[in-house]
């Protein structure tokens, strides 16, 4: 089976996928443009993918070849799953393996945005250390404040579980279904969008994106929080309108935000957020761990191989393909 993998991905996964003797492909140039790497997909019979490459409608005409599809990556939005259900194509991810690394970039963010860390340390860069100022740049505590979380599942949990036991603070979260197990462990208190919103000090978003929540994040929505509130969002940069966001950290609306994903990603350099004091941004690192990255590899790996041994893949984001 020819394997296509548009960057180096850690050996263990290149190991197993070898050992199973699949027939890889790994350019030279890890850069492709989009023509290069569509010509690289209609060569393949599976696809590893490592980032935000759309697999759409006209990707799958144009690759009648591809059966499979592996990411390395938990979300799945950059697939149109309706279209890889249509042709039976089974779409793998990464699930788990990154919930610890991605949970510890939105803790560190909260914290780093709440005690204002990027700015002095940027000032400190800067030759402005200064003189003991007693009212200057100062953060904010979050012992027994409340943070919301827009999507209560493997992440989210971990991201509450983290609050909780290092500043006790309440949890409460919006999620699709309840999550018994937060509720019972956590204390965590199911509550609508509207008091998501309304009552979050801390607001962290969890979810996985699909196009509906497109700019869910937007002025209405942060006229609506406190204006102490943190927002961070270290799952998908579409959920925010990032004008609406600046304007609202401006206007002193909300407090600061922690964004480890942006819209656009990557983030322009001249993008005026980040001039700002109460910001903290993060070019989307959430599983840029050695462990996490080497947890990716063996499940894209283990998806692949089984696919080749016409197994179910054993962390597939459309199990459906197979009833
Ligand atoms: C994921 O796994 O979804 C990360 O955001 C990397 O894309």
């Amino acid at each position: 089976m020819k394997v296509f993998i548009n960057k180096r991905i850690p050996e263990i996964g290149l190991q197993m996928l070898n050992e199973a003797g699949l027939d890889l492909t790994i350019p030279e140039n890890q850069n492709l443009s989009p023509e290069e790497w569509l010509r690289y997909c209609q060569d393949a019979d599976a696809i590893l993918n490592v980032g935000q490459n759309k697999y759409d409608q006209s990707f799958f005409e144009s690759c009648p070849n591809v059966k499979a599809i592996a990411l390395f990556s938990v979300g799945f939005d950059a697939v149109n799953i309706d279209e890889a259900n249509k042709r039976n194509i089974p779409v793998g991810n990464t699930p788990d393996v990154l919930s610890r690394a991605t949970s510890d970039i939105a803790f560190l963010l909260m914290q780093s945005v709440a005690r204002r860390a990027s700015f002095n340390f940027e000032k400190v860069k800067a030759g402005e250390w200064g003189d003991f100022d007693p009212l200057h740049a100062l953060g904010q505590e979050l012992y027994g404040k409340t943070l919301g979380v827009f999507g209560l599942g493997r992440i989210g949990f971990e991201m509450a579980e983290k609050s909780k036991k290092a500043f006790d603070m309440n949890i409460i979260y919006h999620n699709r279904s309840h999550n018994e197990e937060a509720e019972k462990e956590l204390g965590a208190k199911y509550v609508s969008f509207e008091e998501l919103v309304s009552q979050s000090d801390v607001l962290s978003i969890h979810a996985s994106f699909t196009q509906e929540h497109a700019d869910l994040f937007n002025q209405a929505v942060f006229e609506k929080m406190k204006p102490n509130a943190i927002f961070v969002n270290t799952a998908r940069g579409g959920f925010h309108n990032q004008t609406d966001l600046y304007n609202a950290l401006i206007e002193k609306k909300i407090w600061g935000a922690g964004l480890d994903v942006t819209n656009p990603e990557p983030i322009l350099h001249d993008d005026p957020i980040l001039g700002l004091s109460n910001v903290c941004v993060l070019p989307h690192i959430g599983s840029a761990t050695v462990e996490a990255r080497n947890g990716m590899a063996k499940f894209a790996a283990e998806n692949l191989i089984a696919f080749s041994k016409g197994e179910k893949m054993p962390h597939c984001a459309n199990p459906e393909v197979y009833q």
